[in-house]
């Protein structure tokens, strides 16, 4: 059975981390997304979480340290651009990719020789690295190609009784998974659009940066049909989601759900029977929102998920990612 405990309870990062010192998996609340961890020091340990979300060994994982002074412990090298990024952007969502120091387990990697390093912006997880004195392992804490989850309810939705315990810190913050970068080449490269864009990563490096138009598939983790609820997911323009609720008779309707956030579409939603949630149309907000809400659509009584497009300006090109995906099949 999994136990969740309380951050609001004193002794829970105490279980949390005897857990994983002994090498049992623990979820952990971070400002992204919730993440399913252990030590990345005990090859054993981490090859738990492969069992336990039912993913594909050769899928590296991001390893979450506390500092920036704690690169050279993960890295073998690290280059110039290094400096810049962690200082403007960690504690946060950023993920950097770098060559991996020796003693990195492959089990960690996927097979890779360079290493996912991140610092997330929680602090009791902060504080929980710094007692441990390792660094954690942690994909998202969903099974393989399901919605990552943002709340401790979600975790234990899709995880229960196969992890030691989930440490409860309330709803994410940020509510999408870290920006990753490359750090490894002559340019850094952009692998997976995330909270901090391609712009402000620019604008502190002073250069432009690459980010393939394409998802680059050779990266193993990098699969096109991924943040999956069970349903069909159709994502489609304002005005055509408009049009193909007025065209569909009432009882067709009852199978569809609507997740949307333009307010034209709410006095016409209103008169349909499909099951509708709005999200903001504020960024920051949509996103902290959309998995709680994609989770929610999941568990509901319908057949088909639609899905209003978001605006395509640069800083919503996370979310047009992980929708596509949800999409995808
Ligand atoms: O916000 C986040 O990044 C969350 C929280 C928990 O930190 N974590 C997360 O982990 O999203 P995960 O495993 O769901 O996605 C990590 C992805 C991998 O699937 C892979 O594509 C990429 O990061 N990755 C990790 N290490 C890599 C490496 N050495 N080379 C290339 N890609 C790597
Ligand atoms: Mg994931």
């Amino acid at each position: 059975k999994t136990e969740i405990l309380s951050l609001n309870e004193l002794r829970s990062l105490e279980t949390a981390f005897e857990y994983l010192k002994s090498g049992e998996l623990v979820a952990i609340p971070t400002e992204t997304v919730y993440g399913l961890a252990a030590d990345a020091s005990q090859p054993d340990a981490v090859s738990k979480i492969f069992a336990a979300k039912g993913r594909p060994a050769d899928h590296p994982l991001i390893v979450h340290i506390d500092g920036v002074d704690k690169l050279s412990k993960w890295a073998a090298a690290i280059p110039k651009c290094v400096e810049a990024l962690a200082g403007a952007f960690w504690p946060g969502p950023l993920t950097l990719i770098l060559p991996k120091a020796e003693h990195v387990s492959p089990i960690v990697t996927g097979g890779q020789n360079t290493v996912g390093l991140r610092v997330p912006n929680q602090a009791d997880v902060l504080a929980l690295l710094a007692r441990l004195d390792t660094g954690l392992a942690a994909p998202s804490a969903n099974p393989y190609k399901r919605i990552s989850p943002t709340t401790a309810e979600q975790v234990m939705f899709g995880l229960n009784n196969k992890i030691a315990a989930i440490l409860d810190g309330g709803p994410c913050e940020v509510g999408l998974e870290s920006t990753i970068v490359d750090v490894t080449g002559q340019t850094p490269t952009i692998l997976r659009a995330g909270p901090i864009t391609k712009s402000q990563i620019e604008a502190v490096l002073g250069y432009p940066i690459h980010m393939p138009q394409t998802h680059n598939m050779a990266v193993p983790g990098n699969v096109k049909a991924h943040y999956q609820p069970s349903k069909p997911v159709k994502l489609m323009q304002s005005k055509h989601l408009f049009e193909q609720l007025t065209a569909h008779s009432t009882l067709y309707q009852s199978d569809i759900a609507v997740l949307y956030y333009s307010d034209f579409l709410t006095n016409e939603l209103d008169n349909t029977s499909a099951m509708q949630m709005k999200l903001s149309s504020d960024k920051a907000r949509y996103a902290q929102n959309l998995y709680y809400a994609l989770h929610q659509l999941d568990g509901a009584e319908i057949k088909h998920i639609w899905i209003e497009l978001p605006p395509f300006d640069e800083q919503w090109q996370d979310v047009h990612d992980r929708l596509s995906r949800s999409a995808a099949s």
